[in-house]
């Protein structure tokens, strides 16, 4: 028995479910030399804004005990710029293209943004990032359940290509911040971006990256993504892109078994390029070794501990 690992995610038709995070894999073009990224079941790039930005000062990343705090603010070249540059090899690879945007100042930026790519016919599908915790704001448009709702709604009524909608940790209840996606008509869900830490070197007494506060991803994340994950797949009907220190097979099939219909591979990506073509073979091995043909009898097939 063959297994089949495709997925459908709104309107897209993915050969298999592993994508790559926004923000750790470039615009793809950077990780071409390490294999061929034609295998990967989609792409996500870099968010992207209106205008072009350099990002926060340096430093902008430090390791932590299991992971790393990032506060890259954003550094991106600006719509035009990536639809000129970017887009001419994204569109040759012939796989789901997802563009990940957000809004600088006021969130009718993602108005003119979705307007932009909506013409895009090579792009598959448009992730709003409205939980990015290194723009210096006091809130994030993903803490608050109304605004999320506002937001998706009104995007949705620009674009028929499919919409994720990415969402924050950083917040006492992401389901309803969830809940509040789906009912405003997003396609799908991705979860989670980053949890907002520090970290101080206690030699010089200051804090490790020139933000002083980033966000924190990796292997240490994982058990509050798995349970955000969870909490959200009981919450609503929309898929959810489930991410958070995914870092083999054995950690994104956690995300599948938690919830997840398909999952990013993020801060992986630096220590080993090539992790996401792994996981893939891993699924596949696993999936033929435990007779499961389709995906979706392992998601959210989660059981309940014996006495
Ligand atoms: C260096 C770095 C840059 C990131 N940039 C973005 C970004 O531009 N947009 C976004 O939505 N998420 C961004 N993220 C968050 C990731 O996409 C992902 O949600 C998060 O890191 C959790 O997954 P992980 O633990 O596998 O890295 C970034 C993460 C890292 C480590």
């Amino acid at each position: 028995m063959k297994p089949n690992l495709s997925v459908k995610i709104g309107k897209l038709d993915l050969k298999n479910p592993v994508m790559v995070a926004s923000g750790t894999f470039g615009y793809a073009e950077e990780f071409k030399d390490f294999f061929d990224l034609k295998k990967l079941g989609a792409i996500v790039t870099k968010t992207i804004t209106i205008r072009a930005r350099h990002g926060n000062l340096p430093p902008r990343t430090c390791e932590t005990p299991a992971g790393m705090l990032n506060s890259i603010g954003l550094e991106n070249p600006g719509i035009d710029k990536f639809i000129e540059e970017k887009i001419p090899f994204l569109k040759k690879l012939g796989i789901p293209v997802i563009v990940s945007i957000a809004a600088e100042e006021d969130p009718e930026e993602f108005a003119i943004l979705v307007k932009q790519l909506d013409k895009i016919s090579e792009i598959s599908a448009i992730e709003l990032n409205i939980s990015c915790p290194n723009l210096q704001k006091n809130k994030l448009i993903s803490q608050d359940a109304q605004s999320t709702f506002a937001l998706v709604s009104a995007v949705r009524q620009l674009t028929e290509k499919t919409l994720i909608t990415k969402l924050s940790p950083n917040v006492t209840s992401i389901s309803e911040i969830a809940l509040a996606a789906q009912n405003a008509g997003s396609d799908a869900v991705a979860l989670i971006n980053t949890l907002t830490g520090m970290s101080i070197d206690v030699h010089k007494r200051i804090p490790k990256i020139a933000s002083w506060v980033g966000g924190l991803s990796g292997p240490a994340i994982r058990p509050v993504a798995i349970k955000m994950v969870w909490e959200t797949y009981n919450k609503i009907k929309i898929p959810i892109i489930g991410m958070g220190g995914i870092m083999d097979i054995e950690s994104a099939l956690e995300f599948f078994i938690a919830g997840s219909t398909a999952i990013s591979v993020g801060t992986a990506n630096f220590i080993n390029p090539r992790i996401s073509l792994e996981i893939i073979s891993g699924l596949k091995a696993y999936m033929e070794d435990n007779d499961i043909q389709n995906l979706s009898n392992i998601t959210g097939k989660l059981k309940a501990c014996k006495d």
